[in-house]
């Protein structure tokens, strides 16, 4: 049901042609990247439909979205008037079937399990236009595989924003095995149109992204696990010695150490090679609960409101430091 006005198509200044014309949105899953991909495409002049299983979880979503549209004001990157323009182009739907009804492009980002995908993707196919493109956030599931449970496989694409989506200029386009020109010419085009710059890549697991990241972070963690140096020495060495903005440890905990374990699952399994096997402390903090920011406590400890940085003290002690 919508909650939203849906605006008539109001071509917003930004907004360029492309060879498949997009006018209309459609994204499946309000959580922390469906409502930054909401946010940009409706700051961008489309229609957006969003749709999750709640109407709290939209809720949730829309309230998210006005307050990172605030944040924005505050830099003077928008108006008022633009945000409240905004707003009134995203419509909110529990319903698949109304949600797609006239979807030019659909980009799911549901959880990040396979089985629920490939249902989403099944339900996608049965509902959206025969011209609709769709397209996935997927961190690390094969979009090959993904397409073959539709039957427009040409068109099934990975659309691979980064968080925060607001923020992040990076859209790294994934093109499945079957992945026909035209989609990929439209999703590069659509990339460019909401500011963003688009990396064309192709279907091997973990893409190129997590591939390099997440190998590095379990890197980092082995280093902790054998003792080689504590979490402060190894987040400082990356920090001060190679310019990261952020120590391996300390995005492990941003990510959530549970994504981290599973994206190295796929890597290990999909090339079956010992290289990707995740670090066993990293398995052992994701079976004992400790995640990072979404449960309070990873490499570091996360208290709401302090940015601070403070060691978790299982790795405080004078063991973890050699
Ligand atoms: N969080 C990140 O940093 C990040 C970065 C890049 C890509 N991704 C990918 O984006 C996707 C979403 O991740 P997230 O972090 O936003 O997860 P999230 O848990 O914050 O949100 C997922 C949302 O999907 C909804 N959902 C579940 N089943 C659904 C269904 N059947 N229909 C509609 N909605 C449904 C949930 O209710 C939830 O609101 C995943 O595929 C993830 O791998 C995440």
């Amino acid at each position: 049901m919508s909650t939203s006005t849906l605006e008539p198509t109001l071509a917003h200044s930004t907004m360029k042609q492309t060879p498949i014309e997009i006018k209309n949105v459609t994204v499946i899953g309000a959580g922390t990247m469906g409502n930054g991909i909401c946010h940009v495409f409706a700051n961008h002049g489309y229609n957006v439909s969003m749709m999750d299983v709640s109407q709290d979880a939209m809720n949730r979503a829309m309230s998210t979205i006005a307050k990172n549209m605030d944040r924005q004001i505050a830099k003077q990157m928008m108006t008022e008037a633009e945000k409240e323009a905004a707003l009134g182009r995203i419509a909110t739907y529990t319903e698949m079937s109304e949600a797609l009804k006239d979807a030019d492009l659909v980009v799911e980002a549901a959880t990040e399990n396979i089985d629920l995908k490939m249902k989403i993707f099944e339900s996608i196919d049965a509902h959206a236009p025969e011209k609709c493109i769709l397209a996935t956030n997927t961190s690390s599931i094969s979009i090959t595989r993904i397409s073959s449970h539709t039957r427009r496989m040409g068109k099934v694409i990975g659309m691979h924003f980064m968080n925060p989506v607001p923020v992040m200029k990076l859209v790294e386009i994934i093109n499945g095995y079957a992945t026909d020109k035209e989609t990929t010419n439209a999703v590069i085009e659509l990339s460019k149109a909401i500011g963003k710059v688009p990396c064309v890549v192709n279907d091997y697991p973990g893409f190129i992204s997590n591939r390099i990241l997440l190998p590095m972070i379990n890197e980092a963690i082995l280093s902790l696990q054998e003792g080689v140096a504590g979490v402060e020495e190894i987040d400082t060495i990356m920090k001060l010695g190679m310019a990261h903005p952020m120590g391996p440890l300390q995005l492990a905990d941003f990510i959530g150490l549970d994504t981290c374990y599973s994206i190295m699952n796929v890597l290990h399994m999909g090339f079956g090679n010992q290289k990707y096997a995740p670090a066993t402390l990293l398995a052992n903090m994701v079976q004992a609960g400790f995640l990072g920011v979404k449960s309070g406590e990873g490499f570091y400890k996360h208290v709401p409101g302090n940015k601070e940085l403070i060691v978790s003290d299982r790795f405080a002690t004078k063991q973890w430091n050699g």
